[in-house]
Parts: C-alpha cells; structure tokens; sequence
C-alpha cells in the first residue's frame, strides 16, 4: 500500500473528530472519503498531512513511518494536500503560487514541469504574472492543484475541490483527476458529490461521526446510493426508513 493509516484518531479538546479508522490507498488508486458535514474528514486528511498530531494510531507513507514526521517529510514523501478552500496566497502571483509548491525540490526540473503545467492549464498560463486574487473560483482550484503538482506528488488528497464550482468546472475537475490518475498519481478525494465521487473512485469511505461506517469498492456503494444517502443525511435516518425511490 502507498498509504496506510491504522486506528488514526484525532481529537480536539472534548470533540473526538476521528475515532480510530483505518484507511488505505494503494498505488494508482483513486479512493473516496464521503460523509456529511462534521463528520471527521478534514480532520483525517489534516492528520495525514501532518497538520495535526494524531491523538492514536499511525500513518505509514510508502512503506515508512510518518506518524511523527513533519509535513514536509511526507510532502518530500510523495503525498500532497490541496486543503478545503484552496488556500493559495492571494496576493501572489500564479507563478509565485506554483514555485510555492517547490519549495522542498532541490532539482534543477522545477521549470520544466511548471512549463508542463501551464500546458495543462493554459488559464493558468495567459495570468501568470497577474495575482492569483483574480482568478476566478474554478482557475483558483486549478492554482491549487498545480501547486500540490510541483511536488511531484505520488498520492493527491483533495478536500471537497469542487465546493463552490460551477457544473462545467466540477466536469472539468473530474477529468482533470482522472488524467492525473492515469498519469500514475494516486488520489484520495473527499467529496460532497457523491455519485461522481464514486464514479471515478475504485474504492469508497463512508464517515459517521468520525467513524468508518461503510467501505467498499466504489461500484458496491454506487449500487447501494440509498444507504450511502442515509449516513451523509447526517445519520438520523436508519436505512429502513428510506423509502423505496431514494438515490435513484
Ligand atoms: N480545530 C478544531 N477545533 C475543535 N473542533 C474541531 C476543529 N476542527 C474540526 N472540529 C470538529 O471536529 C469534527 C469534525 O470536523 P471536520 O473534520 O471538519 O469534518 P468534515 O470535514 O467531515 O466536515 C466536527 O465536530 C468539528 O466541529
Ligand atoms: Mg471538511
């Protein structure tokens, strides 16, 4: 397995926000973590960065031991966050934005594969000397994503990139990760669209309330949406009270 976290819990004050889940993702996978709000996914994919300290549990990256590195560690790794949000500097340029993301590179390839980048994402190229403020949402989440790609990462996690989009650019975006995909970066996407989350995913999470409440192949779950509605409603709905057209 590329990544491996094992009984992961994260706990803030008295709310304990994951409680002991075990998470893979192997090489090449796109895997999805579901759940409604408050259910505990930030907070997984901020531990497994490294932006917070696990209060249990380990997380190994490529057969390594990271539970205690830095989030540079895991960046240098192989593993990238593009957090909720975006959060590209604002006030930078795109290009500033983009060599942000090289930051631990040593190489002399930076230039390279932000030329290939660009290529990718021609919006990004025509603005590269303007502020990153004027980016619309859908550019801003491209910025965001080609930063974490000058990592050279082999694991993307992504938090709910497509917040906030428009219907063609959340098109855009999924076809942008199955690119990536195929290009041999593995993905693990946390998502509110839950049907196009699992349509590209091969494996799926389901989280309740910091818990993993159902996994499985990306297919099983996308056959069984109604149960999958049931936990991101919240949990209140048992799923014998769903009624029988539900989540077709
Ligand atoms: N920095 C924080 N301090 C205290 N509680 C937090 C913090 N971040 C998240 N929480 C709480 O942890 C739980 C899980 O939140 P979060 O991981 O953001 O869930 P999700 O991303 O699924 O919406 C929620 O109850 C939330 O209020
Ligand atoms: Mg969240």
């Amino acid at each position: 397995m590329l990544l491996e976290a094992k009984d992961l819990s994260v706990v803030y004050g008295r709310t304990r926000a994951v409680d002991g889940v075990d998470i893979s993702v192997g090489e090449g996978e796109i895997v999805t973590v579901l759940g409604a709000n408050g259910a505990g996914k930030t907070s997984l994919l901020r531990a497994l960065q490294g932006a917070v300290k696990p209060s249990r549990g380990r997380i190994v990256l490529a057969g390594r031991d990271v539970t205690n590195g830095s989030s540079a560690a895991r960046v240098a790794g192989g593993m990238v966050l593009v957090p909720e949000g975006r959060q590209i500097f604002v006030s930078m340029s795109v290009h500033e934005n983009l060599l942000m993301g090289a930051y631990l590179r040593r190489d002399g390839g930076i230039e390279t594969d932000i030329a290939a980048i660009y290529e990718r994402f021609p919006n990004l190229a025509r603005r590269r000397d303007m502020k990153a403020s004027v980016l619309s949402g859908g550019e801003q989440q491209m910025l965001a994503i080609g930063r974490a790609l000058v990592a050279r990462p082999r694991l993307i996690m992504l938090d709910e990139p497509s917040l906030g989009l428009s219907p063609l650019f959340v098109e855009q975006l999924f076809s942008l990760l199955k690119d990536l995909n195929r290009d041999g970066i593995a993905i693990l996407l946390v998502e509110q669209n839950t049907s196009m989350a699992l349509e590209l995913a091969t494996r799926g999470y389901v989280f309740e309330l910091g818990d993993v409440v159902l996994q499985g192949p990306a297919e099983e779950l996308l056959g069984n949406q109604a149960l999958v509605a049931a936990y991101l409603g919240g949990g209140e709905a048992a799923p014998t009270e769903i009624p029988p057209h539900a989540g077709s």
